[in-house]
């Protein structure tokens, strides 16, 4: 039977891009995200190998359905991709903090929950955790949002240790910044995306393949004896820490 791979925010972007990528590498691949016809979508990009669960990762009532798609498999890789940069005018205390706990709630409750749900399927040796960070969690500048994405190495840390044992690696991507995504609509200008590829070494955006080429080397062979390490993937935007 062919490995399985699950990917939240499957449905767009990087996560699109990675599970079109293990696809072509044999895996089977559940991606998941809020948005049918997004995923119905993507399933359709991705291929036979490719299906859908509708659920919101951060929601514990809704993870559960991941977790009847997977049944009785055991998981290969489980990409906790989904996440979002949490707009709002932070007007009061109260809009203040509601903002935080949806940063966190986007980016951290729902890598935590998709583990947890899924931590007796992985496979034992050999499952691979990865999840996704940003260039923002080391260099700040996205308030809550680089909160959120600073709190995702902690926890990999934490998830190394738990799984090592079991011939589990966990490990953090942190993408610089990326386009053919969902991430910066309506927020991004020309000024800001000039920005952003004069800051990098390379002076070009990074792709949503650059960041599964990543996964690739992680999940593959490669990969076995890496975890509890945070991989940059950002053209040079951060220098290596
Ligand atoms: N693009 C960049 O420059 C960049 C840089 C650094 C890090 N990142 C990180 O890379 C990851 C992927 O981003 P991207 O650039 O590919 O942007 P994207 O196109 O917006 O992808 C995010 C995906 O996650 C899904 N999602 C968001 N919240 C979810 C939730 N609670 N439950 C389930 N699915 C959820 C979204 O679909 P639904 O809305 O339909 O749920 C969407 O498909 C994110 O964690 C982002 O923070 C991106």
């Amino acid at each position: 039977m062919a490995r399985l791979a699950v990917v939240s925010g499957g449905g767009t972007g990087i996560g699109r891009a990675t599970a079109g990528m293990l696809a072509g590498e044999g895996y089977d691949v559940i991606i998941v995200g809020r948005r049918p016809e997004v995923l119905d979508d993507a399933v359709k990009w991705i291929g036979p190998q490719a299906s859908a669960v509708v659920a919101d990762c951060s929601d514990p009532d809704q993870v559960p359905a991941v977790v009847d798609a997977v049944g009785g498999r055991e998981v290969d890789v489980l990409f906790n991709n989904a996440g979002a940069f949490i707009s709002g005018d932070d007007a009061t205390l109260a809009d203040l903090k509601a903002r935080w706990h949806a940063a966190f709630d986007s980016n951290v409750t729902s890598a935590v929950l998709m583990t947890e749900a899924l931590r007796p399927r992985l496979r034992r040796p050999g499952a691979r955790l990865i999840l996704v960070s940003s260039i923002a969690a080391q260099r700040g500048g996205g308030g809550p949002y680089s909160a959120a994405k600073a709190a995702l190495h902690g926890l990999m840390f934490d998830l190394a240790a738990q799984f090592g044992p079991d011939g589990i690696t966990a490990n953090v991507i942190a993408p610089g910044y990326v386009t053919d995504s969902e991430f910066f609509d309506g927020r991004m200008t020309e000024e800001g995306h000039r920005r952003r590829v004069d800051a990098n070494l390379i002076k070009r955006p990074g792709e949503p393949s650059d960041i599964a080429e990543a996964v690739r080397w992680l999940a593959g062979p490669g990969g076995t004896y890496v975890t509890g390490q945070i991989i940059n993937v950002n053209g040079g935007s951060v220098l290596g820490r």
